[in-house]
Order: C-alpha cells, then structure tokens, then sequence
C-alpha cells in the first residue's frame, strides 16, 4: 500500500483531533480486569487498535463498535494464553501480561512485535513483576508469569519505562496490599491510563509524578471513559501547516497541549488557543481550539534532545527532522530513547535533505527545497515525518509500505484533505 502527497500547498483548515493511541492501548488491555461492559469513547480505528482487540476476542472476549465507541466485555474470557501471530501485530501486546496476572494470577505471550526501533526488550516488565512476587520463564520466545508470592510493596523501575510503568499498574490495581512504584514514567498517557482505572473503581495515586501508589481493589467495574485526544497526532497535522506557510485550527479533546504548543513556537509558528472552548460532547472531557499559522518559514533549533516526558516525544523526533531540514540554518536532533531511530534520514536525503547521522545525533543543514520522491515508511513515526515532508516537497511524494502509518493514525488521507493537501491511497498494482 502506498500514499502519494501532492506538495506546494498550504495546509489551510480544521481538522478534530483522534483520540490518543498510547493511551488507548494499556486500556484495552486493562479491560481484562474487569467482568462487565468497558466504553472507549472517541477511540481511535487505527490498527494497532485492531490489533489488540482481534487478541481479546480471540480469548473470548466480546468486542463491539458503534460509531467511534468501542464496547468490550472481557467477562468470559478463558484463554490465558496469547499465540505468536498476535502478539507478534502490536508491541502494547505485552500489556496483557499486567491484565492477565491481575485477573487470573498466570498469563503466556510470546514475544511480542510493534516498530522496528531499536532491541526495545523487556527486562524492566520482568525484573518488576518479579519484584511484585511473579515468577517467570522465557522458552521458545514465550513468557510464561505466574504469581506465586505476595512479594514486595515497593518496586523500583531503573528507568521510567512508559510500557513497564502500566504493566505495573495493571497487575497492580487488583493485587492484595499496597503497591509503591517507583520512578515510574510521567506520560500523559500514563496519567491518562490512571484516570481510566479510577472510574473503574482503582485506587491510584500520584500518577504524573515519579512515585505511584496503588492501594489493590477487590473488584473493578464497568465504565464509559472518553479519549483524549492525540498529541503526536495534533503535532503532525499541525507540522504540515508550519511545513507549508498554512494556517489551521484543530479541536483537540482533553488537553491543550502546553509543551507541543511551544515546540512549534520553537520553530517560528504561531500558535494560541482561540477561546473557543467547546461543548464538551462526551462525559466531563471539553474540547480546546488550538490555531497554528506560520507565515515566515521554518526556524532551526541548535539543539533539541529527546527524553522521558516532559522532554521533547521521541515520538515527534521524525516530524522534526523533516521540519527541520528545510529550516533556516542548522539544526541538532539528540535521541536518548530509542537507539535505531534516525533511519528515516536516509529517505528524507532521497527528497533534497541535507541530514548527517552519528551514533545518536543528527545534524541538519537547511536546504531551500525537497522534492517530490519514491520513499518508504519504515516505521509508524517515520511515516507520518515523510507525509509532512511531502507537504513540504515540490512534486509528488509516493510513501510505500504506507500501512505503517495506519497502526496510529485514522484515515491519514481524509484528514490531510480536510487541511486542503491533495494526498491519495492505494494498493500496489
Ligand atoms: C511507549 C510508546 C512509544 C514511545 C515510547 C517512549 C506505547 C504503546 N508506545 O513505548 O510510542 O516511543 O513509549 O515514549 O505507549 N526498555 C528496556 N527494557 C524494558 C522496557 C524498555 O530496555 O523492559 C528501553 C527501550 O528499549 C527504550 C526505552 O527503554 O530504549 C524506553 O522504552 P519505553 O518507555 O518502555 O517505551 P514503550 O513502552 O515500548
């Protein structure tokens, strides 16, 4: 499947912002924990969605859509197994050992997959879950956890793992006793994810700080929780109308996006909160309107270094770098997350970008025009960057392996038609 983008124009639009990928995967998983009726709404129909629920309702869950609000009961699921070619779709996959272990005590997945960035390991799930009295065995690419000891009520992440700090979680909101975790991930989405447990019932506290306390519940019960929405979605769209001199207005969901706001004033947009705070549509989650125009080009920034939140998203480290690499001047990417994360340079310079890679640094030099190419998405950020390097391009870009881009982001082609940027999708011939 590819993607062609017709560059030249500016992005000139509105656009809702989907609900938060990250986000919504851990919850998918945690609605095994629970025997009634969870509702998703605003949840986004991306792949990496599609894959996590093919796995519930393959262990007996059931899974219905409505519109944009996903209903699943995980009441009588008996599989306590997840096979190979499941996993292997989604790397939150692994999310599901948190979910088992709570509800069943036991839980066996194979490796799990998701994008090829780096080794991306387990270890920190492991070593934790050992720590909270799990015992487990890796043979033949399976883990197979069982609980076996009540086990300590302090556990340590050496590093704020945002996929080991919901795991933690997870297997923690039913577990007997106090759970105290330690320098856990400060994400939204792990907020987020806190917030969704809550109305289940769960007592968590602290989350979005580095200590979270989760005091274990008997039981969880059913809920109808509404996503916020997207940031790395919101800084995508919004990195066409900085790429291409365009003015556009996104209605976001839940937050207003403080730091990604900034990012893109970083790089000379200008962006504010119009004051049309909307009716909220579902539940208590109101709507923000966030414009971001730029009418003098794109501004380098000496040094910009990803890290845990609230560091700059590794997650946004792509869009950058094709921003960036038609900015005014010179420009360092330092990524400190993921150590395989700079491969979409070699197709950015496919386009006219002028972009050198060292170990975990990028220095890019400005250059006055990309032009339209035959690229290839080599993971889910690294398309969404070539989309807006598209935009940014003279000519026609064509992105192959463009269902990469699906795991994350709804209708990619719709919504960039809704900004007027002329994009088409197609099956290859
Ligand atoms: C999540 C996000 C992903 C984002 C990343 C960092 C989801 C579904 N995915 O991924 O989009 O890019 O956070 O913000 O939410 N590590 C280990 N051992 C472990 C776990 C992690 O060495 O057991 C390393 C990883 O290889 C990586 C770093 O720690 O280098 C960060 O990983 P982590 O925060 O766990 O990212 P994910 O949860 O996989």
């Amino acid at each position: 499947m590819y993607i062609e983008v017709e560059g030249g124009r500016k992005a000139v639009g509105d656009l809702t912002v989907q609900g938060a990928k990250n986000a919504v995967l851990p919850m998918i998983a945690g609605t095994l924990l629970c025997k009634e009726t969870v509702v998703l709404e605003r949840c986004p129909k991306i792949h990496d969605v599609d894959a996590m629920t093919a796995i519930l309702a393959d262990i007996g869950a059931e899974v219905e859509w409505d519109g944009d609000r996903l209903a699943i009961n995980a009441g009588s699921v008996d599989r306590l197994a997840i096979t190979q070619q499941e996993a292997g779709e989604v790397r939150a996959s692994v999310l599901f050992l948190g979910g088992m272990l709570g509800r069943f005590g036991q839980a066996e997945i194979c490796l799990p997959g998701g994008c090829s960035i780096g080794e991306r390991p387990i270890d920190f799930h492991m070593k934790a879950f050992e720590e909270m009295g799990v015992v487990s065995a890796l043979k033949d690419g399976k883990i197979r956890c069982v609980r076996e000891r009540p086990g300590s009520g302090t556990v340590r992440l050496p590093y704020p793992s945002v996929g080991a700090t919901e795991n933690v979680i997870l297997y923690a909101v039913l577990r007997a006793g106090e759970t105290v975790l330690k320098n856990a991930a400060k994400e939204p989405e792990i907020v987020e994810l806190c917030h969704f447990m809550r109305s289940m019932g769960a007592d968590i506290a602290g989350d979005g700080g580095d200590t979270i306390r989760i005091r274990g519940v008997k039981r969880l019960h059913g809920t109808a929780y509404c996503l916020k929405s997207d940031r790395i979605v919101f800084l995508t769209y919004a990195a066409m109308a900085a790429a291409s001199g365009g003015d556009a207005c996104f209605r976001v969901c839940g937050d207003t996006f403080r730091y990604e706001q900034e990012y893109l004033r970083q790089i000379g947009c200008r962006v504010w909160e119009t004051g049309n705070a909307c009716e909220p549509k579902y539940g208590a989650a109101p709507f923000y309107e966030i414009r971001v125009s730029n009418g003098g080009g794109i501004r380098a920034v000496p040094y910009i270094r990803t890290g845990p939140y609230p560091a700059f998203p590794t997650d946004a480290q792509s869009l950058f770098l094709a921003l960036l690499s038609k900015a005014y001047g010179e420009s360092i990417l330092e990524e400190s997350v993921f150590e395989n994360r700079f491969r979409v340079a070699s197709q950015l310079r496919k386009m006219g970008a002028d972009i050198e890679v060292a170990g975990q640094r990028a220095c890019i030099r400005g250059v006055t025009r990309l032009h339209g190419e035959t690229v290839r998405a080599l993971d889910l950020r690294s398309g969404a960057a070539l989309m807006v390097a598209g935009v940014m391009a003279d000519g026609v870009t064509r992105i192959e392996d463009s269902h990469l881009i699906l795991r994350g982001y709804e209708r990619p082609v719709e919504q960039m038609g809704m900004l007027g940027i002329q994009a088409r999708q197609a099956r290859d011939e």
